[in-house]
């Protein structure tokens, strides 16, 4: 049993509120990065558990180094596995510490295994869900985020909700109670580490052998494409070309991207390993495009003013399509050279205060703790 900072039982009668978070993977650990200090200054104990989702060191440590997150509490190592057992052993897991901690709430991000095996074990166990980052949808089942976010939403009982749009996709769902638009705590951690991208990029350039606006920079690793034969093959002859007309493309890979790399490469697609939160920044801040399947990058994008191209057939950050500043083209080779070309940031740029104002982590941390006090005193038990 965890004890409060005064080393007290704080399970009965106990006065501070507790919550349990889980990240496992990369851009969980950016959303971490600006929630969990921000739920330390709310007086919130949080007890951070890493799933083990992403266990490699430029996926997961070097993002605990890089945005001073503090080490998890609770390590579970899931490592790679199918979806099923993956989500299957993180809940078993997760059992184990909620039962150990019985936190007020259970802090869940994004769409992953992760977010979901969190939700189910919190749902299951009548603690409270709280869904940073929801809302979200691309109306595309196939997806295994989006399945991930439809369920989390549902057995949620706090939803955060990014944008105007997320509110009234959850609203469609029949779901208003405990909805909070609260902006993107990834453009919290954007504005926060702006200075330090800043002051990096013209070094980090220099150390890829890249000029700013002269390069087109990638990632694809979501399972829509690499687990289709088709579409990657596609994609990889659409990133083949637009190198070949003549404009440098620079792919960090996701190991599940460099695995697939290692049988077939696209001819003068430079390759890399996976990067850090700050090289990442600086490479996507100063490209001249983004072609990604990441929906993180389609918003990292939009926030460092580069124009976004989506090799997805459908996206859940809508608004970006709407505001002109991403375009989405599937997998089709020739959309992709056109798009990668045509790609203008327009002038109008990224509309005002869409996610926030940059200090989305206070506020939602603030809202938690208002939130887990009025449980408590009216409740004593789950459910809000
Ligand atoms: C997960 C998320 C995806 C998110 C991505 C961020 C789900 C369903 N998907 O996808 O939404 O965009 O994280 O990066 O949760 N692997 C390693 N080392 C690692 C991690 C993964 O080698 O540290 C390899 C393994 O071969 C594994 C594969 O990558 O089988 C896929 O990893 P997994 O965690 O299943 O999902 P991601 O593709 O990373």
């Amino acid at each position: 049993m965890k004890t409060g900072g005064d080393g007290t039982d704080t399970c009965a009668g106990r006065t501070s509120l507790r919550v349990v978070s889980v990240v496992g993977a990369r851009p969980q650990f950016v959303k971490a990065a600006a929630l969990s200090p921000a739920m330390r200054r709310a007086g919130i104990d949080e007890t951070l558990v890493h799933t083990g989702q992403h266990y490699d060191w430029e996926m997961s440590a070097t993002f605990f180094e890089g945005l001073s997150i503090p080490a998890p509490d609770v390590y579970l190592g899931v490592g790679s596995a199918p979806h099923g057992a993956q989500t299957g052993r993180i809940l078993e897991g997760l059992e184990h510490v909620l039962e150990e901690n019985a936190p007020d709430a259970v802090v869940v991000y994004g769409d992953t295994n992760s977010t979901l095996a969190g939700a189910l074990a919190g749902a299951k166990m009548q603690i409270p869900v709280v869904h940073v980052e929801a809302g979200l949808r691309s109306f595309d089942r196939r997806m295994p985020e989006e399945v991930n976010r439809v369920v989390t939403d549902h057995v949620s009982s706090l939803l955060f909700a990014p944008t105007a749009t997320a509110v009234r996709n959850l609203a469609k769902e029949g779901l208003t109670r405990g909805v909070v638009r609260t902006g993107d705590v990834m453009y919290n951690v954007a504005v926060a580490m702006t200075p330090a991208v800043e002051a990096a990029t013209s070094e980090v350039l220099e150390r890829f052998c890249l000029r700013a606006r002269s390069y087109a920079f990638v990632t694809v690793h979501r399972a829509e494409n690499t687990n289709d034969a088709q579409r990657w093959r596609s994609i990889l002859s659409g990133l083949a070309q637009v190198a070949a007309s003549g404009l440098a493309v620079v792919w960090p890979a996701h190991p599940r991207a460099s695995a697939l790399l290692e049988e077939a490469r696209p001819s003068g697609v430079r390759i890399e390993r996976a990067l850090p939160y700050l090289e990442t920044q600086c490479l996507l801040g100063a490209a001249r495009v983004v072609l990604t399947d990441s929906g993180g990058l389609q918003k990292e994008a939009a926030f460092r003013g580069v124009p976004c191209v989506t090799l997805r057939d459908a996206t859940e950050w809508v608004e970006l399509l709407d505001a002109g500043l991403n375009t989405l083209v599937g997998a089709d080779p020739e959309a992709i050279v056109r798009a990668a070309s045509e790609a203008r940031w327009p002038s109008a740029g990224l509309p005002p205060a869409l996610f926030g104002d940059g200090r989305t982590s206070s506020a939602i941390a603030e809202a938690i703790s208002a939130n887990l006090l009025m449980a408590r005193e009216h409740t004593h038990g789950a459910g809000w």
